[in-house]
């Protein structure tokens, strides 16, 4: 019997990142910081927050900072300390506690099959999948919101935004029909489809609740868009057997992966850093004077 709440999250961490080359030649693209936290922490941080208890995260080559970061800084602590920055040491330790495990995808071969590699550490439960270059505004309830509909359907939920049509090309898009306020139960799903073919412009972003039957159906894909095993293309297959909704997210998402959409995610959200605020928007609003 699989369980009715969600305890374990996958964050797939394994891709090259070659949107961001060379910065991420030999440093994981998921430690990129947004202001002073590394993107990967803001997914984590909303898994926090949705009482998940364990985090397993697929990695590669290039990406043990990302064990270090997680992990107990111990000189830090000791030359903290010797500052007086006691606030600082709870920031920089505050993940220790926490149950990490860190699985490596020999070869980015898809997020289908980083997916797919977890299978060992969450055997039969429902788990989240966050993919951490997808920065949802940490005042927004997304995942709370999906983990609630799961509670009530018993299963999978993937999060939804509408894009302008020609942007479907860059997203897995939904056929879906709306079952209740911003829920849709999904019919069929197309990846990186034309705007002609895009069934809607419904697109599926880096949030999932899922169950454990996907790995079946993911064991058995062929590569997809792009030459990789895609996870799309799991879900569509999954269609078949079971229902699956889709959860309208109305709310700000950064598309971090991408470097526009990165500065966007750090200018905002700096905006919104109570240290920086003030003085950042003093200086935007005399850069914009200048422009
Ligand atoms: P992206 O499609 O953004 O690929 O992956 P990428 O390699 O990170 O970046 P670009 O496109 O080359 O710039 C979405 C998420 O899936 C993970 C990535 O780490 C990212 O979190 N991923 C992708 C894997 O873990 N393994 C893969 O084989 C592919």
């Amino acid at each position: 019997m699989s369980k009715k709440y969600i305890t374990k999250a996958v964050f797939p961490a394994a891709g090259l990142g070659t949107r961001f080359l060379p910065a991420t030649k030999a440093s994981p693209k998921e430690m990129l910081p947004i202001v002073d936290i590394p993107q990967i922490e803001y997914a984590v941080e909303e898994a926090l927050g949705c009482d998940i208890e364990d985090f397993i995260i697929i990695t590669g080559k290039n990406k043990r900072a990302i064990e270090d970061h997680f992990d107990f800084a111990l000189e830090l602590e000791e030359t903290l300390s010797n500052k007086g920055k006691q606030k600082l040491i709870e920031q920089v330790n505050r993940f220790s506690e926490h149950n990490f495990a860190y699985i490596r995808q020999g070869r980015p071969l898809g997020l289908g099959h980083a997916v797919l590699c977890a299978r060992p550490f969450v055997q039969d439960e429902p788990f989240a999948v966050l993919l951490s270059d997808d920065i949802i505004d940490p005042d927004d309830t997304l995942l709370k919101v999906m983990v609630s509909h799961y509670a009530e359907k018993q299963s999978p939920v993937l999060a939804l935004m509408e894009v302008p049509p020609q942007d479907v090309d860059k997203y897995g898009i939904v056929r879906a029909e709306a079952v209740a306020d911003d829920l849709f139960r999904i019919t069929d799903l197309v990846e990186k489809p034309s705007p002609e073919e895009a069934p809607s412009n419904l697109a599926i972003i880096g949030r999932y609740i899922l169950t454990s039957d996907i790995f079946e159906h993911l064991q058995h894909l062929n590569p997809g868009a792009g030459g990789e095993i895609q996870l799309t293309d799991g879900i569509k297959s999954l269609l078949s057997k079971r229902p699956v909704f889709g959860c309208l997210f109305r709310g700000k998402r950064y598309d971090a992966g991408d470097k526009l959409g990165f500065l966007k995610a750090t200018t905002e959200l700096a905006l919104k850093n109570p240290v920086l605020k003030d003085s950042f928007r003093k200086y935007l609003i005399e850069l914009t004077g200048r422009l």
